[in-house]
């Protein structure tokens, strides 16, 4: 059984993991229209991953005798000024997502929901990772931004991007 206030805390997440789904996946629309399918498949694993995320959370709040429910998702942008645009977006996107998750888990120490706090460890390890692969991008993107024939070098590489989806009951 969880809290009113965690099952609430724990839509909104399930939420947040859905606009993030939605918002890379309207910048794999943005990639796609500028002929660059090698930033779009990235973008487009990069959502994949977020429907698991929200998965994990809507399993989470079954599995603890909650009731999932589903919110209106905000429209995403659709337009970025260039491909360093669309880089700087992601990095401070999952900023934000690390600080949502860090405020999950204030929640949970202060609830003293344990088992809650236990789940999040696996978002906040995730998060290290989703920060580090967005700066990484970033940086490529901007090396890259000058030259034409960078950015396509660039496309090829992001074109290589594979979906691996979990694969072990904690979904790592
Ligand atoms: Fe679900 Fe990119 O964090």
């Amino acid at each position: 059984m969880i809290s009113e206030r965690i099952e609430k805390a724990l839509n909104r997440q399930l939420n947040a993991e859905l606009y993030s789904a939605y918002l890379y996946l309207s910048m794999a629309a943005y990639y796609e229209a500028s002929d660059l399918p090698g930033f779009a498949n990235w973008m487009r694993v990069q959502a994949q991953e977020e429907l698991t995320h929200a998965m994990k959370f809507f399993d989470y709040i079954v599995q603890r005798d909650g009731r999932v429910t589903l919110e209106m998702i905000e429209k995403p942008p659709e337009e970025w000024e260039s491909p360093v645009d669309v880089s700087k977006h992601v990095l401070e996107h999952e900023r934000k997502v690390t600080s949502l998750i860090n405020d999950l888990v204030d929640l949970a120490l202060e609830e003293k929901d344990h088992a809650t706090y236990n789940f999040l460890q696996w978002f906040v390890a995730e998060q290290v990772e989703e920060e580090e692969s967005a700066g990484e991008l970033l940086r490529k993107v901007k090396l890259a931004s000058e030259s034409p024939a960078s950015i396509l070098m660039v496309d090829n590489e992001l074109g290589g991007r594979v979906f691996n989806p979990p694969t072990d009951e904690k979904g790592e």
